[in-house]
């Protein structure tokens, strides 16, 4: 095992309380020497290499914060002949393409259902159940951070900055929480996801995605007024003959929705599908226990030789990824001169008052990605308004 921090250990409760399924830990690679541990020191090691190296051990369960250490090890590892599990959505959503073909050529596994969603079996679902389902979309919550900060700051008025030092406290943020508040968790979640549900590998600096660092409290009071939830909503779906879209923003939901009743630090998935129609998977998307289960069912499913077929990328679907739709999206604006920033397709509605702004309507994603640096930059703020992504006529 490498590392032992808030899932390491959440990992190794679950194994000695699990009752079905026995794994013995050979060596725990750390990087911190003089950090006190809770079981004795003599199952750590310093040195990769100990457990690289060693042919007794068969499968390495990668949980280190640093992603491109991580990549190091899980490429050595599935190089040498060693089966892989890992909880690491970076590293794997950064490197997902060549994981694959890596894989392949030294006949090794490398499963990841802890990195995605924490404890809901999302992966594993994409893998088996739809496999051949043609699915018209996936959305959710997949990131427990933000969704737990929105919650608090929504239900109880607390304020940004001390819902965020809670969620550090509580584990589920990222050592860097920017990762989190930014929605770049949440899209390299997304980006694991398009692979497993459309067989396409789109980088995630390729899927626009804008997290919920400008969300302020009038957004808040707009959608009180309205009966809404803001949340922070990651979206992959088809459009038009071959096409997929997928991008990661904060969006508006209404009562109905199953999302809407998501809080705190669980997530949700809602699938929809041509056949199975629409499911809903509801589960702790972040926490040590939570992660740790996904993490322990994989070490099982690894000893009974289970590893990812990649049906859908094999099923050659021939999709190309798009950002040539238009979304319905809530631009809120303080400063007057910033009115005109956005160019929309279609304006539905508007409102200009002394200091709170708002125009909705319907706008390229085009258009959003060109101006991303301005949008964060400045004091204003794009939510979707969840509306069905269109592909743009021009
Ligand atoms: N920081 C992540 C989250 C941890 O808040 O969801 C789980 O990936």
């Amino acid at each position: 095992m490498f590392g032992y921090g808030v899932v390491g250990q959440g990992l190794h409760d679950v194994l000695m309380e699990s009752s079905g399924f026995h794994a013995d830990i050979a060596r725990i690679c750390v990087k911190h020497h003089n950090k006190k541990r809770r079981i004795p020191m003599r199952y750590f090691t310093f040195d990769k290499k100990d457990i690289l190296d060693d042919p007794s051990i068969n499968l390495v369960v990668e949980l280190i914060d640093d992603a491109e250490e991580a990549y190091k090890i899980v490429r050595a590892a599935l190089t040498g002949g060693k089966n892989v599990v890992s909880a690491n959505k970076k590293m794997v959503a950064e490197h997902l393409d060549e994981l694959i073909d890596l894989q392949e050529e030294h006949k090794t596994s490398l499963l990841y259902e802890g990195a995605v969603c924490g404890a809901i079996p999302i992966i594993r679902n994409l893998e088996e159940y739809y496999d051949n389902e043609l699915l018209f979309s996936l959305r959710g919550i997949f990131n427990g951070s933000t969704n737990y900060i929105l919650s608090k700051m929504f239900n109880e008025n607390m304020d940004y900055e001390e819902a965020l030092k809670n969620a550090q406290k509580l584990g589920f943020a990222e050592s860097d929480p920017w990762l989190d508040v930014s929605g770049t968790d949440a899209n390299y979640k997304l980006s694991i996801i398009i692979e497993h549900a459309y067989g396409l590998y789109i980088r995630p600096e390729d899927i626009f995605h804008v997290g919920i660092t400008n969300i302020n409290t009038q957004d808040m009071q707009f959608a009180r007024e309205k009966g809404y939830r803001i949340k922070l909503i990651p979206y992959a779906g088809r459009v038009g003959e071959d096409g997929l879209t997928g991008f990661v923003l904060p969006r508006f939901l209404t009562q109905d929705k199953k999302l809407y009743t998501v809080e705190n630090e669980y997530n949700g998935v809602v699938v929809e599908a041509a056949f199975a129609e629409k499911q809903f998977f509801y589960g702790k998307g972040a926490g040590g226990h939570p992660t740790g289960s996904a993490v322990l069912s994989d070490i099982s499913a690894n000893s009974f030789f289970y590893a990812y077929e990649y049906k859908k990328r094999k099923q050659k679907l021939g999709l190309s990824f798009t950002s040539d739709v238009t979304l319905e999206i809530y631009f809120r604006y303080r400063d007057k001169k910033d009115a005109g920033l956005l160019d929309f397709d279609e304006v539905t509605e508007s409102y200009a008052g002394p200091d709170y702004n708002y125009i909705i309507g319907r706008i390229s994603l085009q258009e959003l990605a060109g101006k991303k640096k301005e949008i964060l930059e400045r004091e204003v703020s794009i939510i979707n308004t969840g509306l069905k992504p269109e592909k743009r006529v021009s």
